[in-house]
Parts: structure tokens; C-alpha cells; sequence
């Protein structure tokens, strides 16, 4: 058994709960290595870059927060002296600074307000991914949200799912307009109209599982040609976990995705095993809902509930402030309705603004800081965090990302919405694969001098055709990437030379 299977069999991670008031009590440097893993059940994080500070990580199930939360999220932000926290591309925040002293009271105040931060690393079902915009987009089929808090609600906290093989991401989506890049997560779940037992078409899902972007590359879900009503979502879900469990391998960390069992036991075999556990055959896949439009949802959008509009605003590269993000909660109080969304490309909506009111907040001075607007450089960027809390880094990831776009805006001036991903090093947390140009870091040599660098990715994307981006160059110092980059986006089709025009490529709003 590797290190990982040894310290899970010995104890389970959830277990480490009942430690945590003695390790505040003791000290982070009384706590042993294999504690330090089981604490990630936990949702906290020992940081090697920042030695004695933790980050926590906070589940919000398809993205959503009220505005207390946010505020209290805010607070421990402010508390922790360094004012930062990161929004992530799985719809989730992460704090930082946290020292383990705060932590049996962060984790009760969390709890107290709704908020869990447990079982968000290591071998468990990570945050659920869904359509930010969910409810609130006329464009979809299903409002996944309920969905969402439905699983969530039956794995955490839960034994039964606390010791999988290895990472279990989730999508579930019911908008046509893909902005979670579901095709490389274990379970994707996706819009269709399927007929059950014969009856009139109805919208539930398409199915795929074994999808991936690290542990050898990307590797993109695999249909398992079932329909699943809105209603038996979360306990599909929760049975793909489970079939995860029991039969996944587990040797080798490298090889411990859902990918590889499905691999060796391909589909068929996968739907009649889950048909099995659901104690009922899964009616075939209904038909394929997801259109051809791209949405990141940044900017100003009408509500189907009438004279609503939600809006949608970009974070630098999901970096925010204890201030944003309490001036976010205000805002969602004033404008809207108390509710916020955090997006899959790290960004954040404002939901259920009146007409009348989109003018003055449009005018609010964190809209400056958080542009509905930005230039098409801007909106499609992402990074991972990069050499400031990772230790895996290779570069610094977020200040050469914003440094970049600033470059790259007055370089490339109006090119078509363009998605640009960095990720620190090959683990891909950045999702550089399914980006219009990914960039993984590295070390380049220079003049006998090791500097910073990137492997540059080309064409990757997600949704119904969705692909790995191509590795086109490798080892281009990052001070040349300015020059690369213009030279390449020529190559990239502009708005008036896209056929048909009426299509929006990827970031445009519908
Ligand atoms: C062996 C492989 C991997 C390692 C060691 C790894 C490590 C990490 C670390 C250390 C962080 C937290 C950094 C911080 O403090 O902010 C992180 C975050 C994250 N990683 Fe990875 N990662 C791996 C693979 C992946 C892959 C394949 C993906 C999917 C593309 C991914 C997606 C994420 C996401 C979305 C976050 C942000 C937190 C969240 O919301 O879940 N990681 N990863
Ligand atoms: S991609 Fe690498 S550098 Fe970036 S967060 Fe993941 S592990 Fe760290």
C-alpha cells in the first residue's frame, strides 16, 4: 500500500476533527506528517511557502453564498492580518494566514453560518461544480443548484465516502452555455432531453464519468449513454462515488483516478455496475442539449425572472481583498438580494439586480477594482496560486499572469475573447489544457542563468467538442511571452472574420 492508502486504513481523515482543539492548544509543529495529510479532511491546509500559516478551503456547491457568509468570510479574511483570500476555479474561496490557534473557532463560526470547509483535499468529492448562473440564466435546461446541495448533503461529513482512491471531482450542469469544463471531471453531468419508459421527452442529464486533467494528462469523460432525471441526480452521483470506492485502484497515487478504472473497464461495464447499485436500468442518453456558445458570464445579463439582470464581475486572477469581498456582501444587499456566486473561471456574480438599479451600481467604486467590463485579454484569464502559497510552484503564477495581461491588452488591442490559464507547474490546477492558450510554468535556462518559464498550449477547450490544448512551444522565458503571444494570437480567428458572425466565441456574453 503507498503512504496515502497506509495513513488513510489507520485512521479515517475525518476523524482528525477531534483533533483539531488539541492542536491549536499544542501548536502546528507538534502536529505529525500524516496529521498534516488528515487535516486536509478537514479543509485545512498546511502552506511549506508559509511556515505555520494554513490555508482553509470553503465548500460553496455550485458557487452560491449569501451575503452574511460572504461578510463572515470577510472577517476571518481581515483577522488573519494579511488580508487576502483566493477564489478558485471550483466555485470555492480559499482563506489564508490561518494559524492553527484559530482554527476550532474559524471551523464554528464556518459551521455556524452554514458553511463547512470539510473534506475539500485529498480523497474526497470536492467542491460540486455547476452553471454560476444557474436559476437565473434563461439559456438552461435545469436549475442544477438544488442538486448540488442535495449531494453535498449526502457525502460530508459522511464515512461511507471519506476514504475514496484518490481526488473525485463533480460537474453537474443544466446550462447550454458551458462554463465549467465538465468533460474533464469523474462525474459530468450534462443537459439533455431523454425519454424515460417511454413517456414525452423530459430534461434531466447525460452521463459521462473518468474525466481528468492531471495524473498523465488530460483525459476527457467517457458517456456512459444513461439518462438521469433532475430528481435521481445526487444519488447517481453519490452510487459513481461509491463504485469509485469499492473497485478503484489504489496502488499507485499516479494511477488512482476514476479514469483508470474506467479505462480498464470501459463503459458497458461501468453503466451495468451502476445499474446494479441503483437497482433499476438507467434509460439511454436523450439528446445532447449543450449548444455551441461559451458563456463566462462577466458582464450584464437579463434575468429570465423579469426585470432582473445578473453581473457578472471579474476578480484579477480570483485574487480578492478582506474589503472586496465585504463590499461585495454591501452590494449584494443593496443592489440584489443577498446572494452572491463565485464563478468556475474565479470570478463572481452579482444576482436579481432591478433595471432600475444597474445604473448606480455600475457607477460603485469596487466595480472599478471588479470590472463587469474588462478588456477581452482580461476576462478569459485564470491562474492557479502559484509560487506564494504552493510549493509544487515553479513561478509565480498570479502577479506574471496580471503583469502579462497588462502587455498582452495593449499588444493584441481588440482580438476576439481569447482564454488564457496559467498553472504553476504540470498538476494543471489551472486548467491550462481546455484554455485558447494554456501556460504551465517551468525553469528555462538563459545565458547559464535559470530564470522562469512556460510550456505554451494551444486550442484546448471544453464543452460538446471539447479538446487538449496542443503543446506548441517549450521553455519560452516568461519575459519573451509578451512577443510569443502577440505573434500567436495573430493565428487566432478575430470576431469579423468568424464565420457565422452571429456565433460569439468563448466569453461572450449570449
Ligand atoms: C498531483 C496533482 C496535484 C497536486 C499536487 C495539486 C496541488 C494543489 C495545491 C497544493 C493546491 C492549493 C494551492 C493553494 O494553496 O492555493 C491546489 C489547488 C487546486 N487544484 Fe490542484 N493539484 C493537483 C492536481 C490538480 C488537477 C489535475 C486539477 C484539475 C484541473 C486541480 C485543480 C485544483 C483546483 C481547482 C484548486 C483550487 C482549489 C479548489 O477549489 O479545489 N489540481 N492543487
Ligand atoms: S498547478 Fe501546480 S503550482 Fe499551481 S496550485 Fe497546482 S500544484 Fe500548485
Amino acid at each position: 500500500m503507498n503512504k496515502i492508502e497506509t495513513l488513510k486504513a489507520e485512521k479515517d481523515g475525518l476523524d482528525i476533527q477531534d483533533d483539531l482543539v488539541r492542536f491549536a492548544r499544542e501548536g502546528w509543529k507538534t502536529i505529525g506528517d500524516d496529521d498534516k495529510e488528515r487535516l486536509k479532511w478537514a479543509g485545512v491546509f498546511m502552506r511549506r511557502p508559509t511556515p505555520g500559516h494554513f490555508m482553509m478551503r470553503i465548500r460553496m456547491p455550485n458557487g452560491i453564498v449569501s451575503s452574511d457568509q460572504v461578510r463572515l468570510l470577510a472577517e476571518i479574511t481581515r483577522e488573519s492580518g494579511r488580508a487576502i483570500a483566493d477564489v478558485t476555479t471550483r466555485q470555492q474561496l480559499q482563506l489564508r494566514w490561518v494559524t492553527i490557534e484559530r482554527v476550532p473557532e474559524i471551523i464554528a463560526r464556518l459551521e455556524a453560518a452554514g458553511l463547512s470547509s470539510l473534506q475539500t483535499g485529498m480523497d474526497n468529492i470536492r467542491g460540486i461544480i455547476g452553471c454560476p448562473a444557474t436559476g437565473l440564466t434563461p439559456g438552461e435546461l435545469i436549475d442544477t443548484a438544488p442538486i448540488a446541495r442535495e449531494f453535498q448533503r449526502i457525502f460530508l461529513g459522511n464515512r461511507a465516502f471519506s476514504n475514496l482512491p484518490r481526488k473525485f471531482n463533480v460537474t453537474i450542469t443544466g446550462c447550454r452555455e458551458h462554463c465549467t469544463s465538465g468533460e474533464t471531471q469523474d462525474i459530468s453531468m450534462t443537459p439533455a432531453l431523454g425519454s424515460v419508459g417511454g413517456s414525452a421527452e423530459t430534461a434531466g442529464f447525460n452521463v459521462a464519468v473518468g474525466g481528468k486533467q492531471g495524473s498523465g494528462g488530460p483525459t476527457l469523460a467517457v458517456p456512459l449513454d444513461a439518462f438521469v432525471r433532475p430528481e435521481e441526480a445526487a444519488e447517481v452521483c453519490a452510487a459513481i462515488a461509491l463504485i469509485f470506492r469499492d473497485h478503484g485502484p489504489r496502488e499507485s497515487r499516479s494511477k488512482a483516478r476514476l479514469a483508470f478504472l474506467v479505462a480498464d473497464w470501459g463503459a458497458e461495464r461501468f453503466r451495468k455496475e451502476l445499474e446494479a447499485r441503483l437497482e433499476r436500468p438507467l434509460p439511454p442518453a436523450g439528446r445532447d442539449a449543450r449548444g455551441t456558445i461559451h458563456s463566462d458570464h462577466i458582464g450584464i445579463f437579463r434575468q429570465r425572472q423579469s426585470g432582473l439582470n445578473y453581473v457578472g464581475l471579474k476578480t484579477p486572477v480570483g485574487r480578492v481583498t478582506a474589503a472586496q469581498l465585504a463590499e461585495l456582501a454591501r452590494l449584494a444587499d443593496r443592489y440584489g438580494r443577498g446572494e452572491l456566486r463565485f464563478t468556475a473561471s474565479q470570478d463572481v456574480l452579482l444576482p436579481h439586480v432591478p433595471d432600475p438599479r444597474l445604473g448606480d451600481l455600475t457607477q460603485e467604486p469596487l466595480l472599478k477594482e471588479l470590472p463587469y467590463n474588462p478588456s477581452e485579454v482580461r476576462r478569459g484569464l485564470v491562474s492557479c496560486t502559484g509560487t506564494d502559497f504552493c510549493n509544487l510552484a515553479l513561478i509565480d503564477t498570479k502577479t506574471r499572469a496580471m503583469a502579462l495581461a497588462k502587455d498582452f491588452e495593449r499588444a493584441v488591442g481588440k482580438t476576439r475573447p481569447i482564454t488564457v490559464r496559467w498553472s504553476g507547474c504540470p498538476a494543471a490546477c489551472g486548467n491550462h489544457h481546455t484554455a485558447d492558450i494554456g501556460l504551465q510554468g517551468c525553469k528555462v535556462k538563459v545565458d547559464g542563468k535559470i530564470v522562469d518559464g512556460v510550456h505554451v498550449f494551444v486550442g484546448g477547450r471544453g464543452g460538446s467538442d471539447a479538446r487538449a490544448g496542443l503543446r506548441i512551444l517549450e521553455d519560452v522565458p516568461c519575459d519573451e511571452l509578451p512577443q510569443v503571444l502577440e505573434r500567436l494570437v495573430r493565428f487566432f480567428p478575430r470576431p469579423d472574420r468568424t464565420a457565422p458572425p452571429a456565433e460569439p466565441g468563448p466569453g461572450t456574453p449570449p
